[in-house]
């Protein structure tokens, strides 16, 4: 198993806390790893999600894997382009498999209403640009029951019906995160964000939004480049909104 372009370093366990927290301590310990290096494992014990949340996957069903890069060519400012291009990667697989998957700003992968997979970027900053990035991912494959209180997951076995070779498919997705992560140059921003704005989650029509206690309704206009999402209210008022500010409502 090997990333295209990267480096040939690939690590499976059977059992780990966090791939990410692994990967972490890899590069603390055992100094610098070569961009490209994954590690990849069964099951997590305590796997993490976004804003401090647990991330729960049954033993041997789906994919849990952190990706090592090294972005020192991308501008701290502009870490959310790694997010673009790795959910682009995702959606890009997953939609050989059905054509409604989506980006649920900010990095969320949707199939319909529900998720099928998650990531966690955590970046080192070494003075104005990105040093290490570590790039958790997780992806529901062939889990058929969800017990743990995510509110809507979904696996790609509940929407093809048949199981699938997890290796291959990580194979697939590295490959294609390569391709992404590879090809991406400053001149391409824009088409990156176009290409990501258009395979956002409800980026067409109104839809109800939560921010501070208060439900609206809204329309995407569009995203910045530190990432914020940019909604246009029913009464015209156009505003930025970062990360932790504003939650879909669904
Ligand atoms: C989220 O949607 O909240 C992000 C989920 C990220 C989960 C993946 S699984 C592999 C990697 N290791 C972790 O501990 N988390 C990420």
């Amino acid at each position: 198993m090997k990333t295209k372009k990267m480096s040939e370093i690939f690590i499976h366990l059977d059992e780990t806390h966090s791939t990410n927290s692994y990967l972490r301590e890899l590069i603390t310990k055992e100094k610098e790893q070569p961009e490209g290096t994954v590690v990849v494992t069964d099951y997590q014990t305590a796997g993490r999600g976004q804003r401090g949340n647990s991330w729960e996957s049954e033993r041997g069903k789906n994919l849990m894997f952190s990706l090592l890069l090294h972005p020192d060519h991308i501008p701290a400012g502009k870490q959310f382009i790694l997010s673009q291009l790795i959910s682009l990667a995702i959606v890009t697989v997953l939609q050989e498999y059905d054509p409604h998957f989506s980006i649920k700003w900010p990095n969320d992968i949707y199939w319909k209403e529900k998720k099928i997979a998650g990531m966690l970027i955590e970046v080192d900053i070494t003075g104005s640009m990105l040093s290490n990035a570590i790039a958790g991912i997780g992806i529901n494959i062939n889990q058929t029951s969800f017990k743990s209180n995510a509110p809507n997951p979904v696996s790609l076995v509940q929407i093809t019906g048949k199981k699938h070779n997890l290796p291959e498919l990580l194979e697939k997705l590295l490959d294609r995160i390569a391709d992404e992560y590879s090809g991406y140059s400053p001149e391409k921003e824009e088409e990156i964000i176009q290409r990501y704005k258009n395979l956002l989650f409800r980026n067409k029509g109104v839809h109800p939004y939560l921010c501070e206690g208060e439900i609206f309704n809204a329309s995407i206009e569009g995203i910045e480049a530190n990432g914020h999402l940019i909604l246009k209210k029913e009464n015209g008022s156009i505003r930025s909104f970062a990360f932790k500010e504003i939650s879909f409502v669904i």
